[in-house]
């Protein structure tokens, strides 16, 4: 038995959702620990479409428990929505299939308010958030101004603190923003309702994880966003306000660094990014616009078309640094078929300096030229694929050169969206 996180290696996006629910058959915990429903995991099981913002990857497996951490920002009518979307859909999600910690912070109708509202004021620097009230939330909490799931369940305190925080709100939208203050009654009413629904739900997730760690069951730690959108690590301030790198997990669901075996990381077969903030191995011609329609590279969360670039191993080996890394999973491979000339980002030209890993300061990033390998593609269809030896040798010597550049093993190869549709080298849960 192992524990094991899973994060994003790049901007996001990077198919976490798919390889979680893959893992998750060997694994009994599958817990979420940080970021909120700017995150969207898509996952295709049986031919059937799931878009998850909040609610863990691993859901759709029977005798499975999903829990959300204590460092994830919860907008409950979104996290209520997923819940009776599942129940509909006949995957009945009951107290004891989902824990949602009583110290996750609660987004509120004024941290969206802030967020749009500060992104129309930025203009053109503006960071192309979601407009989740992501950032907002997590300023709240961290001034020490926010509002925790288990206060929905008691309207005294719930109300004076709601009073006490909008008063505050309220002049910063309506005297700097200029935009419509917000109403304390019809927000109390309505977070009380989400409270009562939610209140089954509740519990100590560090205490469960504890209990679930004691009796050797596995624990699989689904992150969200990647490793360059992390608040300290990321391509500041063009990330998102939560720590998106392995070591969060720990925070964000309240267990130790030695209770964590292994950290894998998800990388694309190439590279997006959403939103603002620079992006060295971008592809600005026709072949980012085929990847993007191939690939489908529009936000789950938001549709926004997502940019497109080549596979950048400065930005993976940077990842595999910011989270210790033992392994890489590549996602969307058949998404490159048909692409005559693939490029991979093996360095970058700074000036007169030549640098392998990712610049903090994002004057000096901006300024980087990839330097590139480039490989011939291949055309042959490789969704069925389920054995490395049976991939086209152009396919395979990709592979191959991303594994010597990264320096670490390939775990798994995804050819597919759907659920089966993937290559096993190795499975993080074994091997030890
Ligand atoms: P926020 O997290 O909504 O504050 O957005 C901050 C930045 O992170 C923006 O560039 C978003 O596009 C990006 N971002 C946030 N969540 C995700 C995600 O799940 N995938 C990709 N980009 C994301």
């Amino acid at each position: 038995m192992a524990n094991v996180v899973i994060v994003g290696t790049q901007w996001g996006d990077e198919g976490k959702g798919k390889v979680v629910d893959l893992l998750t058959d060997r694994a009994d915990c599958v817990v979420r620990f940080q970021g909120g429903n700017n995150a969207g995991h898509t996952l295709v099981v049986q031919g059937q479409k799931y878009i998850f913002h909040l609610i863990p990857s691993g859901i759709l497996h029977p005798g499975k428990v999903c829990m959300i951490g204590n460092g994830v920002v919860i907008d409950p009518a979104v996290l209520i929505h997923e819940i009776d979307k599942l129940n509909e859909a006949g995957n009945p999600v009951t107290p004891e299939k989902l824990v949602v910690s009583r110290y996750a912070h609660v987004i509120m109708p004024y941290h969206r308010a802030m967020d749009a509202a500060r992104e129309n004021r930025k203009g053109k620097t503006r960071i192309g958030t979601t407009g989740r009230g992501i950032g907002p939330c997590y300023e709240d909490k961290v001034s020490r101004n926010g509002i925790r799931i288990h206060d929905l369940f008691d309207p005294a305190v719930f109300r004076s603190k709601l009073d006490q925080v909008l008063e505050e709100k309220n002049f910063l939208l309506e005297h700097y923003f200029k935009e419509a203050p917000l109403e304390a009654g019809a927000i109390a009413d309505e977070y009380l309702a989400y409270g009562e629904r939610l209140a089954p739900f509740a519990g100590n997730v560090s205490e469960r994880l504890q209990e679930a760690d004691r009796q050797g069951k596995s624990l699989l730690f689904e992150g969200a966003q990647g490793t360059h959108l992390d608040i300290d690590h990321g391509t500041y301030p063009y990330v998102t306000s939560s720590n998106t790198v392995a070591g969060n997990a720990c925070c964000g669901a309240g267990i130790g660094p030695v209770r964590i075996q292994k950290v894998i990381g998800i990388a694309k077969a190439y590279t997006t990014r959403v939103g603002g903030g620079p992006f060295p191995s971008e592809i600005l011609d026709e072949t980012g616009e085929y990847i993007r329609s191939v690939g489908g590279e529009f936000g789950a969360t938001t549709g926004r078309p997502r940019r497109c670039g080549w596979l950048d191993t400065v930005v993976v080996k940077t990842s595999i640094r910011l989270n210790g890394l033992a392994g890489l999973v590549i996602t969307k491979l058949d998404v490159l078929t048909g692409v005559p000339r693939l490029k991979i980002a093996t360095g970058y030209q700074c000036g007169s300096m030549k640098l392998d890993s990712v610049p903090p300061e994002l004057d000096a990033l901006e300024a980087c030229r990839p330097n590139y390998e480039e490989l011939p593609g291949w055309e042959e269809n490789i969704t069925k694929v389920r054995n490395f030896s049976d991939l086209p040798e152009n396919a395979k010597r990709y592979l191959l050169t991303i594994e010597e550049l990264a320096g670490i093993p390939l775990y798994i190869i995804s050819v597919g969206p759907g659920r089966d549709e993937n290559i096993v080298l190795r499975n993080p849960f074994e091997d030890r």
